[in-house]
This record gives structure tokens, C-alpha cells and sequence, in this order.
């Protein structure tokens, strides 16, 4: 293995060699002789296929009938509803319950299912089969396709590959088998994106493969010298997070360096002001009602919109547009220019709407009609300044400079942003009219004195040589507005001071921020929602694992997500099998029988312990980059020992984390029970009693739960004091006023306990019902795993709270607690 490394390191230098060699004569692909030659020991150059000319027409038939299949199966699982993901809880109840609460009324609401005989909630899910059999003409497309590749022919390798990555044109993800064709390509012929996807593949284990560092790096970097833009973004991240390499800020720096310039040049390569900014990457957590299916704490959920309020939304806003209500012709503007994930731009209808608004507010000779509000003479700057800039950039109409300058003059006149700076850019330019810097200038000046993101970046970029401090100043302010143009400015403008670490830090972020917003070319993450809403879940996964990589933040998040419903579906489907392939993933030396059922079970990864491991590294890497609850789910890996060896002082740190950072309730209220059972802590009635107290605060939803956790907390503490245990010298209950409540609660909550405790009897023993847990897998297959230590027993057992370790829950049991909070929560709260 390490001579095999140190050839191709060698080759990487020769690699290196050719295409400085070969700079600069634009074919784009750079020849790769070495690699071909170490894949087969040959010269490269006589061993490499050339398809002749009934190839070429074999293939190209071949490709047209799979395209064909590939869209008829694209529109049958377009026409059914767009897949929705069912939250992780079952939703009503889980309002109510944060945290270990709601596993029990997971598992309660599992058993009703189970005993009603509805479908298991993933797997329904699932994408199913296409429509019947493969027809005979795909079927033999795919043959001849094969038979190509066969001879190295490369688009066949290529073809194939992508098939088995993607599961298209009927066939299942199976990434081992496109490992395969992905390294044939490679070393074949050097092809940029095989070599790309080898390093993913190194990078992240996928397809049983073991992950490797050092061959990641390599076949990245080969990539990366060809000039593959997603190559490039990957090693960025891995050199900026110090992912299997040290964290070298001046390497990120370079690559996502290169990465920007792409996207800039491709930016300002569309009409006058930018090309429209991509669209907006979609948290599918958002869709759910978040993570776990709850809000968590003030940042846990976007303000999301669902389909049905939209298309609510849109038909009012239509109707009341056709009854001439002015502010909603703006709104349909805004819309239909923009666009929305439900309803895709069109600017046709944009500008019909602008010029209803220009219509009905201004007179024939452009002038604003007389006895206008104020908002209404907003509104008309507004729309003159949108017709003005589609005219400028052909959106909807012709190009009509003319037009445009009319329309931005009376916008710009009426003080309107967007007018102002579009006009000064015509003046800048010269578009339509002569140039004049001046006005320009003075244009840009007053755009950003209106709190015009585009103005304030031309007036900052204008203003560099003239004044640096206001130059920068306005890019900074654009820049925290999200301006693609002025990250990118102000990132040159860092990278090129003498770098310290701090400027490295900050060149690289705004570089970043321009790379992962300006992907128009790179992305993986739109065919990854495009999947995703068909209900294609191992393509969305793979191309989300692709985004994660590459460091986006939004597609680490959805990566850990979908791992875990995957990981839900495997324990559903055979907690059996996930037993066995367990002991095939560590044991590596059992039968080919165990390892086909690990590939079956495990069919991104192979094997549970590394589906588990990397749905953590995901969840990490997004806590990193403060995505909402990722935090939280790291903490539950480390608790529950998914990945990472069980550690209740690690889940302790993460949950502190997020509950001081992020003010999540979940996290809190985990924390408030932590302490209260002194698990991964010291036990601490008081900070119990806060952390518990503080969840109720954040977390409106988390309230019987908590107020439950609250008596079951002053129950204790009153037992610890009777029994002379060291409580601490705060005085906990008897101030609070919530106290009386509570008392109340005691009785419920005794019997709560009778039945925590029972559960834990009945399940304790044999883990039977292991599909149970938040990942549904079989937590109770760890014996020994690192925590044979006596506090973990003791803590988890020795008070009689099963709570935590409610994995090993039995069922009844669930049902019994769920009716008990349930009744006590009705006589004791009002029920919302
Ligand atoms: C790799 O090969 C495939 C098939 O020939 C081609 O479509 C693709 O563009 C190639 N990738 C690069 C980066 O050249
Ligand atoms: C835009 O809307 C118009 C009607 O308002 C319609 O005719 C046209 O097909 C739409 N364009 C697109 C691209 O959907």
C-alpha cells in the first residue's frame, strides 16, 4: 500500500509537471499519462481505447434511450406529491414534549401504528421501484452500454458509474459498484470527475471503502490541478477545518481563492448588475418543524412557509391584484421576479405587474399622478425601478435601453435604491448612454444612502483609491447584507494585505461566503433538493454528502438528516440484520453472507458503525458552523454512543454548548436532567432546577415536560435531604412560585416513575424492541462499548429513573407514562 502511495505521489509531481507544461492551451483536460499506466502497467498511450465511429453511434444511441427512461421516471415520481419527510416525532404530541419525553411518545405512537397496522413511517416513505420492469429497449441499452465500458470506452465507464452513484435509470445506489467504474475512468483516462469522486469516496468511506486520509487529499488534489471546481472547494474546507490534513489557513485561502474568482467572473459575465444570485439552499429540517420535529429554542427553525400557504398566499395576493390593490401588484412583483422555492420566477408576469403599478401611478408623460400617499409614491419608485432594471437586463422583454434609462431616471428622481444604483452602473458603463464617471459616482454615493446593497458596493468599489476607510466601510456593510460583489472585494482586499492569521481568517470567510452563494456551476446541492423532493433519497443523500464536503453548512445538515432517517429505515426494517452487520463492520473477517446482508442493511456505507460515525462527523462539522440543533445531536451520539464511544461527559459539554449558545430548550432541559441524576456531571439540584426552569423560558412547547421534570426533581431533593445526602446550600424550592403547582403534581408523578421504572425492568433485560431510540437503531447492542464504568451503571440504574436509557424501553411502558403525563398535564395545565 505505501509503495502504491508513494507512485502516485510521484505521479501527482509528474502530474503537476504536464500541466504546467500544458498551461495555457485552453483544451481544458490535461492528459494524465502516469495514472493509466500505473492502473495497468502498460504504456498508457497504446493501451487507451479509441472508440471508431460504430461506437460512437452504438453509445450515443444507447445514451438517448437512458435519457429518455431517465425522464419518464423523473415525471412518475414528479406527478405524485413531492415527498415530505415525516418529522422525527409524531408531530401533535411533540409539541409538548421536548427531549427524553418524546421518546416515549415515539414509541407509543410506534406501537399504535404497529397495532392499527399503519405503515412504518420511513420506509412508506421510501422511494419505491419505477413502474414496472426496465422496457426491452432500456434493457438493451444498458447491455450495450456495459459492453462498452467492457473496452474502456470512457463515456460508457462514466455513464455507468453515475448510474450505479445515483441509482438512475431504475438501478439501486450501490456506491461500491461505482466506486469501481469511478476508478476504471480514472485511471483510464485521468478524467477529472472520477478522480473527484474518488476522493470523496476516500474522504468519506462511502460505498464500504475504507476512508483514507492521505488518497482523498491525493486524488482531490489531482482533480483540483485539472481545475475542478468542486475539487477545489473540498480541499478548501478540509485545509480551512483541518479535516485529515492540518488546518492551514493560507492553503484554504488559495483554493477558495480560485473557487471565487470562478464565480465572480461567471457573476459579472451576465447582464448589467450580476447574474441572478442562485436559489436559496433549502434546510430540509425547516420542512419538518425542525431537527426533531420541534422548535427548540429561538434560532431552531426558519420561518418557513409550506406549500399549501403559499399557494394560499399567492391567490389572495392575485385576487386582490385583479381588484387593483396596488401593494399586492408590488408583492407579485417581488414574487414573480425573485422567485420562491413553490413558485419558480417569471419575469413575463413581473413586468405585466410592474406595468399595472406604472399604469395606475404615474401619468402618460411619466409624471406621478396628483394626491399620491406616501406609500403609494414609494411604491411607484419601487416599480419604476424594477421596469427600469428588467429593461436593462432583457428580463421579460427585449433589451430596451432606452426604456430603462426613462424608467431609472423617474425611479432614481423618487429616490429609489435599486434606480439609482442601476442607473449610475448605464452611466459607469456606458450602456445606452455616454459614460460619465461623475454622475456615476454621485449616483452610487446617494444608492448607498439609501441602503442600496448593489449601491453601496460600486460607491465602495468606486471610492478604493479615493478613500479606503469609506471604501471599505460601505463593502463591509454590503458585505453583511449578503452582496456577493462585495465579499468578494473586500476578501481580495484582506488576502492581499501582508497576511496575518486573522486576515487569513477573514479573506478566506468572505471568499467562502462567495463560493458556497455564487455555485451556479458547481453546486451539488439543487439536483440534491430536486431528488430529494421526488422522493430519491440515495441520490439527494450522495449529492448532499458531496455539498457537506465541499463545507456547506446547510448540506452537512441535511447529509446527517437523511443519514438518520436512513439509519431509522435499516432499524426498522431489520434490527436483525443491523445486529449482524455491526460485528461485520468491526469484525472484517466474517462470511461473505454477513457482509452482503451489511451491504444490504448499509448500502451507503456498508456497514453501521461507519453510516453511525459519519452521521456524527456531519453533525459536528454543521454544530460547527452554527447550524440549529446539530449541537444537540452531537450531544445525543456521544450520550447514546452512536459513533463516538459513549460519553456522558461529552454530551454534557455539547448540550452546555448549545443551551448557552443557542438558548436551545432541548438542550436545557437534557442538561436539567443531567445534573438532577449527576450524569456526565456533578449532581446539582440547583443547576438542575435552572437549567429545567430556563427551558420552560425559551421553549413554550417544553412546558409539561419540564414542569413534570420539575416535580420529579423536588421529589428527589427532598429525599436526598431526608436521607442526609449532600444537597447543597441553596434553598432550590421554597422561594420559586411555581412550587404549589408542583406539589400537586407529586402524585402523577410517582406513578410516572412506578412506570419509568417498570418499563425499565421489562426492557432492560434483553433490548428486544431495539428499533427505539431517536435513530431507532439498537442502542442496547453496546455492551461494554467503553462504559462498563460503575457511575455510568449506577447513574443510569441506581436512581430508578429510566429516563435516559429509555433505548430499552418497553412499549407498554411508553403507553403507560405517555397516558400519565397526558393526565396530568389536563388537570394541571391548560392544553393549547
Ligand atoms: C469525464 O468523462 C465524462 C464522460 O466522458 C465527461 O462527460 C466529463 O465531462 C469528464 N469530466 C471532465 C472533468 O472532463
Ligand atoms: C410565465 O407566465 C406566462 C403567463 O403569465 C406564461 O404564459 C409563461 O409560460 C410563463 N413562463 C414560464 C417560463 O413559466
Amino acid at each position: 500500500m505505501r509503495c502504491a502511495l508513494g507512485a502516485l505521489l510521484w505521479l501527482l509531481a509528474s502530474v503537476a509537471i504536464a500541466a504546467e507544461a500544458e498551461h495555457g492551451d485552453g483544451a481544458g483536460r490535461v492528459a494524465v499519462p502516469g495514472l493509466a499506466a500505473a492502473g495497468k502497467g502498460g504504456h498508457a498511450d497504446t493501451d487507451m481505447y479509441s472508440p471508431d465511429g460504430a461506437d460512437i453511434d452504438a453509445f450515443g444511441r444507447a445514451v438517448g434511450v437512458l435519457q429518455r427512461y431517465q425522464a419518464a421516471l423523473v415525471r412518475h415520481h414528479a406527478t405524485r406529491r413531492g415527498y415530505i419527510m415525516r418529522p422525527t416525532t409524531c408531530r401533535d404530541l411533540s409539541g409538548v414534549f421536548p427531549g427524553f419525553a418524546q421518546r416515549y411518545v415515539r414509541g407509543a405512537a410506534r406501537l399504535i401504528a404497529r397495532l392499527v397496522g399503519l405503515a412504518d413511517e420511513a420506509g412508506a416513505h421510501h422511494r419505491t421501484a419505477p413502474a414496472g420492469p426496465r422496457p426491452k429497449a432500456v434493457v438493451q441499452a444498458i447491455e450495450s452500454v456495459n459492453e462498452l465500458a467492457a473496452r474502456e470506452h470512457e463515456g460508457a465507464l462514466f455513464v455507468l458509474a453515475e448510474m450505479a452513484m445515483y441509482g438512475r435509470y431504475g438501478a439501486d445506489v450501490d456506491p461500491a459498484a461505482a466506486f469501481e467504474r469511478y476508478q476504471q475512468l480514472a485511471t483510464a483516462s485521468g478524467n477529472a470527475t472520477a478522480q473527484y469522486m474518488l476522493g470523496v469516496f476516500y474522504a468519506t468511506g462511502l460505498g464500504g471503502i475504507e476512508q483514507q486520509n492521505s488518497l482523498a487529499l491525493l486524488y482531490m488534489t489531482l482533480a483540483a490541478i485539472q481545475g475542478h471546481t468542486a475539487a477545489e472547494a473540498t480541499l478548501a474546507f478540509r485545509h480551512l477545518s483541518g479535516i485529515g490534513v492540518p488546518v492551514t489557513c493560507g492553503k484554504a485561502l488559495g483554493y477558495y481563492q480560485t473557487v471565487a474568482r470562478k464565480a465572480i467572473r461567471y457573476y459579472l459575465d451576465g447582464p448589467p448588475l450580476g447574474r441572478q444570485m442562485p436559489e436559496y439552499q433549502v434546510r430540509l429540517a425547516d420542512d419538518n418543524g425542525g431537527t426533531y420535529g420541534v422548535r427548540t429554542g429561538p434560532y431552531s427553525l426558519h420561518k418557513v412557509v409550506d406549500r399549501q400557504a403559499f399557494g394560499e398566499l399567492l391567490s389572495y395576493h392575485q385576487q386582490s391584484a385583479r381588484d387593483g390593490d396596488i401593494k399586492s401588484c408590488i408583492t407579485l412583483v417581488d414574487l414573480y421576479y425573485h422567485g420562491h422555492r413553490f413558485g419558480p420566477s417569471n419575469y413575463t408576469t413581473a413586468l405585466s405587474y410592474a406595468r399595472t403599478v406604472l399604469d395606475a401611478l404615474f401619468t402618460g408623460q411619466g409624471e406621478l399622478r396628483a394626491g399620491l400617499s406616501q406609500s403609494d409614491a414609494s411604491m411607484a419608485a419601487q416599480a419604476a425601478g424594477m421596469y427600469g432594471v428588467m429593461n436593462l437586463r432583457g428580463e421579460g422583454t427585449a433589451v430596451d435601453t432606452a426604456a430603462a434609462q426613462r424608467w431609472l431616471v423617474r425611479g432614481s428622481r423618487l429616490w429609489n435604491g435599486m434606480a439609482l444604483n442601476a442607473l449610475g452602473v448605464m452611466y459607469r458603463d456606458g450602456i445606452g448612454i455616454e459614460t460619465n464617471m461623475e454622475k456615476a459616482l454621485q449616483l452610487f454615493k446617494v444608492a448607498a444612502e439609501r441602503r442600496h446593497l448593489g449601491g453601496r458596493t460600486n460607491f465602495g468599489l468606486a471610492m478604493l483609491d479615493v478613500s479606503p476607510e469609506v471604501a471599505i466601510e460601505n463593502l463591509k456593510k454590503a458585505a453583511e447584507g449578503g452582496h456577493i460583489q462585495a465579499h468578494f472585494h473586500l476578501a481580495e482586499l484582506y488576502a492581499g494585505m501582508a497576511g496575518s492569521e486573522t486576515q487569513c481568517r477573514m479573506a478566506v470567510a468572505s471568499y467562502k461566503f462567495v463560493a458556497e452563494h455564487g455555485d451556479w456551476l458547481h453546486s451539488p446541492v439543487p439536483d440534491a433538493t430536486v431528488a430529494y423532493q421526488r422522493g430519491d433519497l440515495g441520490a439527494a443523500t450522495v449529492d448532499y454528502i458531496r455539498a457537506a464536503e465541499m463545507g456547506y453548512g446547510v448540506g452537512q445538515h441535511n447529509a446527517a438528516l437523511l443519514l438518520e432517517a436512513a439509519f431509522r429505515r435499516a432499524g426498522a426494517g431489520n434490527s436483525a440484520g443491523a445486529g449482524n452487520s455491526a460485528s461485520a463492520g468491526s469484525g472484517g473477517g466474517a462470511g461473505n453472507g454477513a457482509a452482503d446482508d451489511a451491504r444490504r442493511a448499509w448500502p451507503l456505507f456498508g456497514s453501521r458503525q461507519a453510516h453511525v460515525q459519519q452521521t456524527l462527523a456531519y453533525w459536528t462539522r454543521a454544530a460547527n458552523q452554527n447550524m440549529p440543533d446539530a449541537r444537540v445531536k452531537q450531544g445525543d451520539h456521544y450520550f447514546n454512543g452512536w459513533g463516538a464511544e459513549r460519553s456522558a461527559e461529552k454530551a454534557a459539554a455539547a448540550y452546555t454548548l448549545a443551551a448557552e449558545a443557542d438558548a436551545n430548550g432541548l438542550a436545557m432541559w437534557n442538561l436539567g436532567w443531567m445534573y438532577e441524576n449527576g450524569i456526565g456531571v456533578k449532581r446539582d439540584f440547583y443547576l438542575a432546577k435552572r437549567w429545567y426552569d430556563r427551558s420552560i423560558e425559551v421553549n413554550e412547547d417544553g412546558k409539561l415536560a419540564s414542569h413534570v421534570s420539575l416535580a420529579r426533581l423536588c421529589i428527589k431533593y427532598l429525599w436526598a435531604w431526608a436521607s442526609g445526602a449532600d444537597v447543597g446550600d441553596s434553598p432550590l424550592f421554597f422561594a420559586p412560585e411555581p412550587v404549589a403547582e408542583e406539589r400537586e403534581e407529586e402524585d402523577e408523578d410517582e406513578q410516572a416513575h412506578a412506570a419509568a421504572n417498570e418499563a425499565e425492568a421489562a426492557g432492560g433485560g434483553n433490548g428486544d424492541d431495539g428499533a427505539d431510540g431517536v435513530l431507532g437503531g439498537p442502542a442496547g447492542e453496546h455492551p461494554g462499548d467503553g462504559y462498563e464504568g460503575d457511575d455510568w451503571k449506577q447513574g443510569m440504574g441506581g436512581d430508578g429513573d429510566g429516563d435516559g436509557d429509555d433505548d430499552d424501553e418497553s412499549l407498554s411502558g411508553n403507553v403507560l407514562f405517555l397516558l400519565l403525563l397526558v393526565a396530568a398535564g389536563w388537570m394541571l395545565l391548560p392544553f393549547r
